[in-house]
């Protein structure tokens, strides 16, 4: 058993969950996907993917090679081929006679509405690739994009992929630090922002995290700011350096004839939390990532485009937004739903009223949205009429039973199926999951590698387990949408996934095979916490703190939480001076206060610690490790563990009686 499965409790209750759910009849009787793709898949695994990619994609050169892994472990998928992904996820519509259909229906927070047609999207993004070109981005450059959720952002992006420029999208509540190290790494040509958004009922600003990071050291390659205007915030502006998006793109022409490239091409960027403190630039290219986005989107959601209206709530600053709002249904030719805010404002209710303005039919979030609408009551979506809702997914962290039952009871009206789909910023799309119409699902299992995918769970020693038994999450054979890298560090990206089990993919997850072989997902087995489904590295966080003069060492931990699945809780050991200070209420509640906000500056908010306890040493192996798994026992309340392993047993005694004492 690893570290997290044995200390999550509510882990265990899953593995005693036998309760099964076949599709209806109806449902299968119209699924895009039946039991024949798992044959067809198993049968010529590589001649399946190719016919996907002739099938879901248009080629400007068709591929004659379907898979070089001579390379391995850096694939190249259908590399002869050449293609455009703007191309594809909208110009090919309106060729097609599409241009009508509505890509987007946006709703800003406030209530301000949009309707954008393919030949509206095919406009704009032709548009914002000449004014992109006109700031002298060209094909293989970096872009970055720091946006609220707007049209904007999925033009953006697409105008970048038109031009053959790789964007790196950095999602809007990472802080002015977060922003600058990514555009370093990365270095970026031109940033894209706005001047700001708006969440819970308010106007938050963006611009000004722009302008701190690019005054930093390490910025220099940016040599324009293209800003959209949302808020109508007063912003502040370099001459030269800034340009206002609407200028720009309404003098543009709409003409835009796409960069054919290669399909090994570099299509995006995007970082991510890992084990060390630095994030992981991971990187996508253009036709496999393609394939098998359109592939997922089309067969795990069902999707009908002439009559389907779908809706996925992530923010297209984390892979989800990428793969399951820009690229998967784009390329479909989905009609979906694209909302600026928080499920919250002005009302609890507001999801549930978009669901029914626009009759939403396929609805993709995940647990931790779920689990936060279960405590505001059932009473709130039964004000709704939901009966246009026919497919729910889930993705991001492991769903809990109750929270999956919830979802199909309140929201799916007890007949929609759910779809949990497992997969991770690397694979770049949905690897397991269940296929509705073909499967029985589980309430809290992923359940069954794609057609196409090979997926197992193997003990230590890489040997596979039986069912019943428990281990780590592998991918055995390459699969199109894989990452291709890590940014400039080809060796961080053997060392990350490769070394772990010899020529198998490490996903960093543990999991457990049930009687029947499905596959269970238990949660990390790495120092990654999953916080509301978004990564953060306990490592990052550490150094964010210990970067504080008040600290002098810190350990971070991921403590299990009711609605965001785990909270950070922070042990931090002050440096001699400033230990006095917290021996008053007063005192400790100004250091926790600081470190808090210190911890938001470097990383972003999403990363303050829920609490951070100030202790006088912390637990450690006799080779200088963390025991973080005591530290888990402490910020969850429960007994400790085992403890004989530790250099010095009496550690857990001083930080709990310290923790204890009366104040
Ligand atoms: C977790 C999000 C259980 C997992 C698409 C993975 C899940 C990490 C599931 C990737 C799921 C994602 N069941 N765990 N259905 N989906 N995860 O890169 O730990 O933000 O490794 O990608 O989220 O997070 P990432």
């Amino acid at each position: 058993m690893t570290d997290t499965q044995s200390s999550n409790p509510s882990l265990e209750n899953l593995l005693h969950e036998t309760r099964a759910f076949p599709p209806s009849p109806e449902f299968a009787d119209q699924a895009n996907a039946g039991p024949a793709l798992y044959e067809e898949a198993a049968a010529d695994r590589l001649e399946f993917w190719a016919k996907q990619a002739r099938e879901l994609v248009t080629w400007r050169t068709p591929f004659t090679e379907t898979l070089d892994w001579s390379g391995a472990p850096v694939a190249r998928w259908f590399a002869d081929g050449t293609l455009n992904a703007a191309y594809n996820a909208v110009d090919r519509h309106v060729e097609a006679g599409h241009g009508d259909r509505v890509a987007i229906h946006f709703e800003g927070e406030p209530g301000d509405t949009r309707t954008v047609t393919y030949a509206d999207l095919q406009r704009e993004v032709s548009r914002a690739a000449n004014a992109l070109a006109a700031l002298g981005v060209e094909s293989g450059d970096r872009v970055v994009i720091y946006m609220p959720m707007l049209v904007e952002s999925v033009v953006a992006m697409l105008a970048c992929a038109r031009l053959g420029a790789a964007h790196s999208v950095v999602f809007g509540g990472f802080s002015a630090d977060a922003l600058r190290s990514r555009i370093a790494d990365a270095e970026a040509k031109v940033v894209i922002t706005a001047d700001g958004g708006y969440r819970r009922g308010a106007p938050s600003s963006l611009k000004p995290a722009v302008d701190e990071a690019l005054t930093g050291e390490g910025a220099e390659s940016v040599q324009h700011v293209l800003v959209v205007r949302r808020t109508e915030q007063d912003v502040d502006w370099t001459e030269g350096r800034d340009v206002w998006w609407h200028e720009a793109v309404e003098a543009a022409d709409t003409y835009h004839e796409p960069a054919w490239v290669e399909a090994e091409h570099p299509l995006f960027i995007l970082y991510t939390s890992g084990t060390t403190g630095k994030p992981k630039g991971i990187l996508h290219t253009t036709g496999g990532y393609l394939t098998q986005a359109a592939y997922t989107h089309k067969n795990v959601f069902d999707l009908k485009p002439e009559t389907d209206v779908y809706w996925c709530s992530a923010d297209i600053g984390w892979v989800t937004g990428h793969t399951y709002i820009v690229y998967g249904p784009l390329l479909n030719g989905a009609t979906q739903v694209l909302y600026e805010g928080t499920p919250d404002t002005p009302h609890k209710g507001r999801w549930w009223e978009l669901v029914e303005k626009y009759k939403v039919s396929l609805f993709y979030t995940a647990p931790t949205a779920i689990r936060a609408c279960m405590k505001w009551g059932e009473e709130i979506p039964a004000g709704f009429d939901l009966s246009s809702l026919r497919l729910l997914g889930s993705v991001g962290e492991p769903i809990n039973p109750e929270a999956w039952m919830w979802y199909r009871r309140v929201i799916g009206g007890d007949s929609a199926p759910i779809v949990d789909t497992w997969w991770q910023t690397e694979t770049g799309a949905i690897m397991i999951s269940p296929l509705p119409g073909v499967t029985a699902t589980k309430p809290g299992s992923a359940q069954v590698a794609l057609p196409g995918i090979s997926a197992d769970v193997v003990d230590d020693e890489a040997r596979p387990v039986p069912d019943g038994g428990g281990g780590y999450l592998v991918l055995s054979e390459p699969w199109p949408s894989m990452l291709r890298g890590i940014w400039g560090d080809l060796q961080r990206f053997k060392d990350t996934y490769w070394s772990r089990f010899e020529g198998l993919y490490f996903a960093g997850d543990g999991a457990k095979k049930d009687e029947d072989g499905d596959i269970w997902l238990l949660g990390r087995v790495d120092d990654v916490m999953n916080v509301s489904g978004h990564r953060l590295s306990t490592t990052e966080i550490e150094s964010a703190l210990v970067s504080n003069d008040l600290v002098a060492e810190a350990a971070v931990v991921g403590a299990s939480d009711e609605v965001s699945g785990q909270a950070v809780v922070a042990f931090v050991i002050l440096r001699g001076e400033h230990a006095e200070e917290a021996s008053t209420d007063e005192g400790s509640a100004r250091i926790e206060k600081t470190l808090r906000d210190h911890v938001a500056k470097e990383i972003g908010p999403i990363a303050k610690p829920r609490k951070i306890l100030v202790v006088p040493e912390l637990p450690k192996t006799r080779s200088g490790k963390i025991m973080r798994r005591l530290l888990r026992d402490v910020a969850e309340n429960r007994e400790v563990g085992d403890a004989t392993t530790l250099a010095d047993s009496s550690v857990m005694n001083l930080i709990q009686s310290g923790l204890a004492k009366p104040s």
